[in-house]
């Protein structure tokens, strides 16, 4: 039988927008870096996110914490997005013409009032619109809109140009990318020694310094019992595209909706919320209601084409929040968990693994975030409760 053997400073397992923008940012240090992905590089939620880099319209989880590090993150894209653009020649769909958060009716009013309330405690800039104002800034919005709320400072990107943006720079920065590669860390003495798992009939036994798991909602698989506990778990998001005319310019949301615009005529329409394990199914009431709320907010969304219907699983810890650090294990750094902001964080996140992995101090950024926060794996007992 053959084998894939080698060695490399770095291994990245995962190679979504979080594990290749560790792996851009580790290989930019002069690290030899190599990524491993269970598939195609992007083909897990990266494919599907809507790319909303959003921190006051994802305000409702109301966490000091989480705002923080989006709202740095969110700081970074501009310059981080640039370098990207240029160093891959590619295009990356960053925008900046905000959000619009549009109530249809009065509950949808309270629920806005609600996040406007909490957007004010946690100092993210909201303008309220009236119904004229909103339909001034988006005329092609359902005359039925009763106002709502302007999010000047949020962005969006096209989330599967940046994977293609970061593959081609992480290249010629030097990294490499293994597909269809299903590793794991593999341990010696306690302490990492680089990665081990099967790439189709070869295995794989590749040496590594250190090892930075980001593998989104399969980090579980990977993830060695004893760097402690990892209470993981993949939240379904059933999204779909839409092609056609532009009609809006914003990113426009209401309650129950998102749309993204994007230059090249793809509308994003999102996303249900499904605690439904790994389960793939498109179902037929979830692309009923998304388009139903969809048209509700922008009518002229029944004449669009129909391009695709997605589905995408969000990690999410037990927290919902990230796990980003250094974990009970010597040389393993965590880059998962981060639920509905992969997208948003994927800078911060780079540049905060490579720093430590550099030998820094854990940021004050990420105290919160830390992977270890789960304690131990519950140890089977035999006592029945
Ligand atoms: N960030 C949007 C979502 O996860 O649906």
């Amino acid at each position: 039988m053959s084998a894939m053997v080698g060695d490399c400073d770095v291994a990245v397992i995962g190679a979504g927008v979080v594990g290749l923008a560790c792996a851009y940012e580790l290989a930019g240090l002069g690290l030899r870096v190599t990524v491993f992905d269970r598939g195609e590089a992007g083909s897990g939620a990266s494919r599907q996110a809507a790319g909303m880099l959003a921190p006051a319209s994802e305000a409702e989880a109301e966490d000091q914490a989480l705002v923080a590090l989006a709202v740095e993150s969110c700081k970074r894209y501009p310059g981080w997005v640039a370098e990207l653009e240029h160093t891959s020649q590619t295009r990356c769909g960053y925008r900046t013409e905000g959000s619009l958060l549009v109530a249809l009716h009065r509950s949808h009013l309270e629920e806005i009032d609600r996040l406007a309330q909490i957007q004010t405690r946690l100092g993210l800039a909201t303008t309220a619109l009236t119904r004229d104002e909103m339909l001034a800034r988006e005329s092609n919005l359902s005359p039925r809109v009763i106002g709502g709320l302007f999010a000047p400072e949020d962005r969006q990107i096209n989330p599967r140009w940046l994977t293609i943006a970061l593959q081609t720079a992480l290249c010629s920065v030097g990294g490499t990318i293994d597909c269809h590669a299903d590793v794991a860390p593999s341990l010696q003495a306690g302490r990492v020694a680089g990665v081990e798992g099967r790439a189709g009939a070869e295995d794989v036994h590749v040496r590594a310094e250190v090892v930075v798991l980001a593998g989104g909602a399969w980090s579980g698989s990977a993830w060695p019992e004893t760097a402690g506990s990892l209470p993981l778990r993949p939240v379904k998001g059933q999204i779909l595209r839409l092609r056609g005319a532009a009609l809006i310019d914003h990113v426009v949301r209401t309650p129950d909706i998102y749309l993204v615009p994007r230059e090249d005529g793809e509308l994003v329409v999102g996303a249900t919320s499904e605690e439904q394990g790994f389960d793939p199914a498109t179902t037929a009431g979830a692309v009923m209601d998304l388009l139903r709320h969809a048209w509700l907010a922008v009518p002229g969304v029944a004449e669009l084409e129909l391009a695709e219907t997605g589905v995408g699983f969000r990690p999410a810890l037990r927290d919902n929040l990230p796990a980003i650090g250094p974990t009970g294990i010597e040389g393993l750094y965590a880059a998962t968990g981060h639920y509905r902001h992969g997208v948003m964080l994927a800078p911060i996140t780079g540049m905060l693994i490579a720093e430590m992995v550099r030998g820094g101090p854990t940021p004050a950024l990420l105290k919160p975030f830390d992977p270890r926060r789960f304690g131990q794996p519950a140890v089977a007992t035999g006592v029945v409760p």
